[in-house]
């Protein structure tokens, strides 16, 4: 059982039992400061993490490794450097315009209806809520590209063993498995998806080709690459928000009537659960040229380390932030990021976590014990709980 003392810094407070208090002295104290600990800038406030994410001195990548030196040269690479995710300029704003383009372009029935129908696939060999939680996103997301349900299982395994790759302790064996998968699903999205595609152009991968095409970006298997990204980047964050989610519901009890019932209450409580407890805690920018952010000077080669979920609690942003307030009517949240990088698949992601949730509830699974052991999952920046007993 771990104890309720604060964080050692910024980085172990990711997967504290609760962060919270840490954070607040941050935002209240130091909310843009140089960390020795990590050995990097920390920006916790409302205020400070928006200018770090406005600032054109910082980038998603370091200058010099856009690629991750491990994977220089490999498929996996090759995938990772084309993520409208890790680039910055003006071919990123039109890639991420066109992506965003064609995500808009994709109905929330049609989440929903991929939801319920993974759901359904899942709960058929998953008790819930441990694995069913990782992998709904990535079946709704692979189903939603086009997969067809044969493959969705395909798909699962080895957008996995390419995470794997592209984790902060991947080791050799990891990034040797990554690298096979990037291969099978470079191949399995330019060719099988691709081919499917013809047949089904209301789809989301028809819809990205298409509006990589129209701004002249579709080269070099890029639609390829952000279809993967999107698999890739939908899956712990949302696996995170499924069980922040379910915990949020085992202490208190008054809500789970209320999320199974209707859609818009579940929708309102998921995204309360995103800025309460976010899935996402933090994210990096590399400054690659020098200069001020909010008076202090920064050089090229600094890291900031970018505290979303301080933000989220931040009382500039949200009223009464440590309460948990599922009708809030001005919702500030950066749990999806913000400025020029935010995510584009937030309602996605705030969809999926609804359904998972209440696929959970309905398949008669007792959240209300979850609170009681609750540990997370390793992880630089996500937070996914593992429920003790449950895996
Ligand atoms: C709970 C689930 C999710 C969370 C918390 C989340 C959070 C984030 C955050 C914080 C960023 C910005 C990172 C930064 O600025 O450094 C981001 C970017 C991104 N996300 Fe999500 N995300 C989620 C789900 C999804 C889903 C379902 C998709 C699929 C459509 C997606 C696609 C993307 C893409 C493509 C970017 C890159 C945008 C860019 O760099 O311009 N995310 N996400």
């Amino acid at each position: 059982m771990m104890l309720k003392t604060d964080p050692q810094d910024p980085t172990a407070a990711v997967t504290h039992p609760d962060p919270y208090p840490f954070y607040a002295a941050l935002v209240a104290e130091r909310p843009l400061y140089f960390d020795d600990r990590v050995g990097s800038w920390v920006a916790s406030s409302a205020h400070a993490v928006s200018a770090v994410l406005a600032s054109e001195l910082c980038g998603v990548r370091p200058a010099a490794e856009h690629v991750p030196s491990a994977l220089r040269g490999s498929v996996a690479g090759d995938l990772f450097g084309k993520f409208v995710r890790t680039t910055d300029g003006e071919s990123h704003q039109i890639r991420k315009a066109a992506l965003a383009r064609a995500i808009a372009s994709i109905g929330e029935s049609a989440v929903v209806s991929a939801s319920e129908k993974c759901a359904r696939l899942l709960l058929r060999s998953h008790s819930p809520p441990p694995e069913f939680a990782y992998e709904l996103p990535t079946y709704v997301m692979a189903a939603l590209l086009g997969t067809p349900d044969g493959d969705l299982a395909l798909v699962n395994r080895l957008v996995q063993a390419f995470a794997g790759c592209l984790a902060a302790a991947a080791d050799e064996v990891a990034v040797e498995h990554g690298s096979a998968a990037a291969v099978e699903l470079k191949a399995y999205f330019s060719n099988v998806l691709a081919e499917h595609a013809k047949s089904q152009p209301g789809g989301l991968y028809a819809a990205i080709v298409r509006e990589l095409q129209a701004v002249g970006s579709e080269n070099d298997g890029v639609a390829a690459a952000n279809a993967v990204g999107f698999i890739f980047q939908s899956r712990d964050a949302t696996a995170g928000l499924i069980g922040n989610g379910l915990l949020a519901l085992s202490t208190r009890c008054e809500l789970r009537s209320r999320v199974t019932a209707e859609r818009a209450p579940a929708r309102s409580f998921v995204a309360e659960v995103a800025r309460f407890d976010s899935p996402v805690q933090n994210t990096r920018r590399y400054v690659n040229r020098g200069g001020a952010i909010l008076g202090r000077s920064f050089k090229p080669g600094d890291v900031v380390l970018v505290l979303l979920a301080a933000a989220n609690r931040d009382p500039a942003a949200n009223e009464r932030p440590d309460e948990f307030i599922v009708d809030r009517e001005e919702r500030r949240t950066f749990t999806f990021g913000d400025g020029s990088h935010a995510c584009p698949g937030a309602q996605f992601a705030m969809s999926i976590a609804a359904d998972g949730i209440e696929a959970t509830l309905r398949s008669g699974a007792d959240v209300s014990d979850l609170a009681r052991d609750v540990r997370y999952r390793p992880s630089p920046n996500v937070r996914i709980p593992i429920f003790a007993a449950r895996g």
